[in-house]
């Protein structure tokens, strides 16, 4: 078994205390009757009804869930519905038109208010400024856009006239854009000049045109003008400046195209275990009724509550749990632009405050951060507006689970430790925050309606406490339907390892190791893959590898995952080089400067270490295993299997003089 997160098998969270739910939390709680499980499993899979009632059908669908082309599922078939329309035009019907859908926090203090009725205009004007151009039902925009307003925006206004979107990291670079784009045969791009990053204006335009330089299609382009003066931009050949357009069509209004349930709503690329990323497709009405579903019963949040993710729209957390799940619900998600300590470390506490935010949701990594900052400055603010706290994208241990729960939380806030992906579409595994004990350490049970098995090499499911595969048995509706354009690698990436397509039994693979208790609570340990969860974003060994060996001169390179003192990830290379003696300064600055321009700078080794050869089994596979060990100052296990085991000693002593 292989883990490549620091929270390896050898290395497994010691349980914290376990907690019940805070009884001021309960009797309000949108869940609170545990009797929901039995409900669920009783009525299988019709207990999905659940989620989509939560949502506006143009037309009612036949079937909750059609099994016939597994693991091609179908959720919710015959139905129709529009995703804008139900984040948007039922809560004017309803009205909400005054109440307020998006309160943005910009990075130097500039604030801006959209209400529902807003949002409609400007989602209408822009979707009619979309379909000027072109865009049809079914034609992919790509956005690339940091986390200003016109993002939700443009991501809304493609899903009112049926365009899906696929979103890149505005951090990604103009090969990482370039690459997702080709892929996806994207020929709409909608950008800005440039933003602030650590206070200075950074120029995203110059990026968008290099991809665009390296693409064989026409890309017709939108420009917002985020920066002004400060970052002057001119047009080119088929650019079109946000503004002007959305003046053009000022008014205007475009009918929300009704969808299949099954048509896709957006395309997301993530890292996978090869090079090439993984372009996931989600479903609109499965899609959209998952996360309306959990936003209310993982989040418990309701259409009068000021809710914040703390996450990047630019990956799925941000589509699923600050776009979509929250405006599906009517109720105001605020959006944050800037970083947790500018200007000060106490900057998430005063939105807080100032906003009365309800529900707060962010990840560990951040969490370890405000930790080490300590608690002055959670202090200065009155935080006694949070009812619950949640967490995701990598395992929380103990010690920063109990400091967010007493120094956030106040000890009156439940926390939710809830495990997906970007595959999964929205939460799989959590507590109900009403009903299920807190166990910090441990994400929690499945889902009501969710079924998940850890499982050996063979399959079978392993003892509680043991280390195994984690797996789903059962389709859900948030589940990703095929990777774009592939069938077969999405059969093979996720399906195979498991399933048995000869009776029928379907199993989806995670990628994750995990442990499961006596009570169902899965805790996790890491990923089997090659791909490192550094800081909650994902990355693929592979990909990282491919830059460095790009470098003039470097030979071989493997890169992984090392926990830092705080418990955060961080990628180590190993680099042998041709002519090792000659490796210089140059060359580590090569490195960096390629995996920047061919990923982004989230994806820049932590540290390099030169090493005349890798260790390589007999059969010359590299032993990244042995490799995560030393970077992690593990004891090393048994490395008689090399063929090249003297190079351990080299690679050790090569470190300590670094
Ligand atoms: C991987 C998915 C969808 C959330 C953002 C990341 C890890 C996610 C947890 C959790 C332990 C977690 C897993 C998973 N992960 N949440 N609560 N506890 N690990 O989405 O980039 O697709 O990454 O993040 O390893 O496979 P993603």
């Amino acid at each position: 078994m292989v883990d490549r997160n620091g929270w390896g098998a050898d290395r497994p969270i010691p349980a914290g205390t376990s907690r019940d739910p805070p009884a001021r939390f309960v009797e309000q709680a949108n869940v609170f009757d545990p009797a929901i499980y039995d409900e669920f499993e009783e009525r299988w899979p019709e207990c999905w009804e659940r989620a989509a009632a939560l949502l506006s059908w143009n037309e009612e669908y036949d079937t909750v869930l059609e099994d016939e082309d597994a693991p091609f599922y179908r959720w919710f078939t015959g139905g129709t519905l529009n995703a804008a329309e139900n984040c948007i035009d039922r809560h004017l019907e309803a009205g909400r038109k005054t109440h307020t859908a998006i309160r943005w926090e910009g990075k130097h203090g500039d604030r801006r208010t959209y209400t529902y009725r807003d949002l409609y205009v400007a989602v209408n004007e822009f979707a009619a400024a979309l379909r000027d151009l072109g865009v049809e039902a079914d034609d992919v925009v790509t956005i690339y856009l940091p986390m200003i307003p016109e993002l939700p925006i443009a991501m809304l206004a493609c899903a009112r006239i049926g365009a899906p979107h696929s979103v890149v990291f505005a951090g990604l670079s103009a090969d990482a854009l370039a690459t997702r784009m080709d892929a996806a045969g994207s020929e709409y791009l909608v950008t800005c000049d440039g933003y602030y990053r650590r206070g200075d204006a950074f120029n995203q335009k110059s990026k968008a045109d290099n991809a665009k330089l390296a693409l064989e299609a026409d890309v017709r382009t939108v420009v917002v003008d985020r920066l002004g003066e400060e970052l002057p931009h001119v047009l080119g050949e088929d650019e079109w400046d946000y503004h002007d357009r959305r003046e053009e069509f000022s008014g205007e209004t475009v009918d929300p195209v009704a969808r299949d349930a099954e048509d896709m709503l957006f395309l997301m690329y993530t890292s996978g275990t090869t090079g090439d990323p993984k372009g996931v497709v989600h479903s609109t009405g499965g899609y959209l009724a998952h996360v309306a579903w959990t936003t209310r019963t993982v989040l418990d949040v309701e259409p009068a509550d000021t809710y914040w993710c703390a996450a990047d729209i630019g990956w799925i957390t941000g589509h699923s749990y600050i776009v979509y799940g929250p405006l599906a619900l009517g109720t105001t998600t605020v959006m944050y632009e800037g970083t947790p300590d500018y200007p000060d470390r106490d900057r998430l506490w005063e939105i807080v405050d100032r906003n009365a935010v309800d529900v707060f949701y962010t990840a560990p990594t951040a969490i370890r951060a405000f930790m080490k900052w300590g608690e002055e400055y959670p202090e200065r603010h009155d935080l006694s507006s949070l009812r619950l706290l949640g967490t995701v994208g990598e395992p929380i241990s103990p010690r920063p689970w109990d400091w967010y729960y007493t120094h956030i939380g106040g000890e009156e806030c439940p926390i939710v430790d809830t495990w997906w992906q970007t595959e999964t579409g929205a939460v799989t595994i959590s507590t109900l925050p009403g009903i299920g004990e807190m166990k910090p350490g441990a994400a929690g049970p499945a889902l009501p309606g969710i079924d998940v098995s850890v499982v050996d090499e063979s399959g079978a499911p392993v003892d509680p406490g043991e280390t195994g595969y984690l797996t789903l048995t059962r389709p859900w509706p948030g589940m990703l339907r095929t990777l774009y354009d592939s069938d077969g690698r999405f059969l093979e990436e996720y399906w195979m390892q498991f399933s048995d397509p000869g009776t029928g039994e379907w199993r989806y693979a995670s990628g994750d190791t995990a442990t499961v208790d006596e009570d169902g609570y899965v805790t996790v340990l890491g990923r089997v893959d090659d791909v490192i969860n550094a800081a909650g974003r994902r990355l693929s060994t592979m990909e990282i590898e491919s830059a460095i060996t790009d470098v003039d001169g470097v030979a071989e390179s493997a890169v992984v995952g090392r926990a830092n003192d705080r418990g955060d990830t961080e990628i180590y290379a190993y680099v042998s080089t041709e002519g090792w003696s000659e490796a210089g300064a140059d060359v580590r600055e090569a490195i960096g400067a390629n995996v920047e321009s061919a990923i982004g700078p989230i994806a820049k080794p932590h540290e390099i270490v030169f090493t005349p050869e890798l260790p390589k089994t007999r059969s010359g596979k590299i032993m990244r295993r042995l490799l995560e060990d030393i970077a992690n100052d593990e004891e090393l296990g048994d490395t008689s299997a090399l063929r090249n085991p003297e190079i351990v000693g080299e690679i050790r002593s090569e470190r300590s003089n670094r």
